[in-house]
């Protein structure tokens, strides 16, 4: 275990249990999932408490509102038992088949690391995530540049199964550790004139050979954005593991966004920095190819990519003779989750 995780474990108490052998992780997946929707309800209010942080701004400082005793939310205490699926708010589980773990991180887009989907998995290998931090800046009281363990001790994780459905019409369900992004956001105190969050992968070409490409279009570092609401919808995710396992590089180690309703690229890996602002940020796929990538890029049967239908998706793994084809659905299947976020908005336009 890294070191980094070690003292993650230690302030948490849970967290090395949680990270367990795969097949061992299998035989307790009911277990942990019924206890992380547990600890979902008992972490929230001690990370949106006010964190009465004076140091915020200056260079590498405590994160705000961080806990160092660990107390009042450890699973432990929780009586896990009593948490079955009736508990579980409604979508951050699915009971349709895992992706192998190997498709899950052998088959990746990381343009950082090459175009080709097996590019991630043979090159980033070498990318030294430790030590890692995270600039927060914008329209927010408490900002500065924190370090990982900062921003992750106050946080229990929890495990969510969500469907990912990729812009290219094919996709994954995935076990993800994490923990809610609203509830990390909320202790930086983002002022009212915060309307959006824009986030930004690492810029590192000595060792992204992706970003050292002659021929490559994109304009690094990788940009991507949310609204404030959707930002803070309990669906939102920040994934610092998978399958019970640290996130390896490829999947974007060591913290990613995930956010199950829209589009695979919206969930931007290896998180250097996070900006609130009062402007809709201006998003690597959408400045690429406006007419193609929206903003919004909400999962929609109904709206095609210009160059291909997403009225279906090829569910991983799937081959020539077995193309596992199924039904896009709205939202990715969120629709009675989000739905609401959209009430009015046309989402044609608005793709
Ligand atoms: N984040 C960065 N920084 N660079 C990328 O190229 N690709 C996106 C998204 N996040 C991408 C990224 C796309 S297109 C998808 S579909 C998902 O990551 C894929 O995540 P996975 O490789 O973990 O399946």
């Amino acid at each position: 275990m890294s070191s980094r995780f070690k003292q993650f474990a230690a302030g948490q108490k849970i967290p090395a249990s949680e990270i367990t052998p795969e097949p061992v992780y299998r035989a307790r997946r009911e277990i942990i999932a019924g206890l992380s929707a547990a600890a979902a309800m008992a972490v929230l209010p001690a990370a949106c408490a006010d964190p009465g942080d004076k140091d915020a701004g200056a260079v590498a400082v405590s994160m705000p509102g961080a806990r160092t005793d660990g107390a009042a939310h450890h699973a432990a205490e929780l009586d896990y038992k009593a948490a079955t699926a009736a508990h579980r708010p409604h979508g951050f589980y699915t009971d349709e088949a895992l992706t192998p773990y190997s498709d899950a991180t052998r088959y990746n887009n990381f343009y950082e690391f090459g175009t080709d989907k097996t590019d991630p998995a043979r090159y980033a290998k070498n990318l030294s995530t430790e030590p890692w931090s995270v600039v927060v800046d914008g329209e927010a009281e408490k900002t500065g540049t924190f370090n990982l363990e900062d921003i992750l001790r106050p946080h229990t994780l929890e495990e969510r199964i969500y469907r990912l459905r990729c812009v290219e019409a094919w996709s994954m369900v995935i076990p993800w550790i994490g923990f809610p992004l609203g509830a990390m956001l909320e202790r930086f105190s983002p002022t009212s004139r915060a309307r959006y969050v824009r986030f930004e992968t690492l810029q590192r070409p000595s060792e992204m050979r992706g970003q050292r490409s002659k021929f490559g279009t994109i304009d690094w570092p990788y940009v991507e954005g949310l609204t404030m609401a959707e930002a803070m919808h309990p669906l939102t995710l920040i994934a610092t593991g998978m399958y019970g396992k640290h996130l390896p590089n490829q999947n974007g180690a060591p913290l990613r966004l995930v956010v199950p309703w829209k589009y695979g690229f919206k969930s931007i890996k290896s998180i250097v920095r996070i900006s609130f602002s009062e402007k809709m940020p201006r998003t690597t796929w959408n400045l690429l190819a406006p007419h193609e990538y929206g903003f919004y890029a909400n999962v929609n049967p109904k709206v095609d990519h210009p160059r291909w239908s997403q009225a279906n998706e090829r569910r991983l793994p799937s081959s020539l003779f077995n193309p596992r084809r199924i039904a896009t659905q709205m939202f990715n299947g969120y629709e009675a989750q989000v739905g609401a976020l959209y009430k009015g908005l046309d989402l044609k336009k608005n793709f």
